[in-house]
């Protein structure tokens, strides 16, 4: 494996490794405020991400390199309102799409197709993640402080999908 692609394909371990960590302090926040569907949701997501991370775990070291499990900070726990919640949900996202592109860019600079053609998978999984999050926002942008339009928001979060588009 090139070496550059390896280093940020274990670079990409690490966010998604984080991404995962954040979204399952997102869910423990949920649980204790009362949430329990969105509770739910993130540790659905938190889920998600620990995939991702695998999946590149396990094709680094297939592709004769050597994946590195990575510490992670403590995320972030302290959220004001569900607005702030689901702002951290799409500001992750948006962060992860933008270093999945710089692979592969990066992959096309080291005419790395393999790698390239792994990563369309990733491209995928992010463009439906973040039409999510945007999704959520907007609704919770149309609620405001309604806390009756909060109770639905948690109550039917999960059967929710990305717009037809992106799935
Ligand atoms: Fe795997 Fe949504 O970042």
């Amino acid at each position: 494996m090139i070496p550059e692609i390896e280093k940020l394909l274990n670079d990409q371990v690490k966010y998604e490794a984080k991404a995962s960590a954040q979204y399952l302090s997102m869910a423990s926040w949920a649980d204790t405020h009362g949430y329990n569907g969105i509770a739910d949701f993130f540790y659905k997501q938190s889920e998600e991400e620990r995939v991702h991370m695998t999946k590149l775990v396990k094709f680094i070291n297939e592709r004769s390199g050597n994946a590195v499990i990575p510490a992670i900070d403590q995320p972030r726990d302290d959220f004001k309102s569900l607005m702030e919640l689901f702002e951290t949900f799409l500001e992750s996202e948006e962060f992860v799409t933008a270093k999945i592109n710089n692979v592969i860019y990066e992959c096309l600079q080291f005419k790395d197709y393999n790698v390239h053609n792994f990563m369309q998978w990733y491209v995928a999984e992010q463009l439906e993640e973040e039409a999510i999050a945007r999704t959520l926002l907007d609704k919770l942008k149309i609620i405001g402080d309604d806390k009756s339009g909060h109770y639905l928001f948690d109550r039917d979060i999960n059967t929710f999908q990305a717009p037809e588009a992106v799935r």
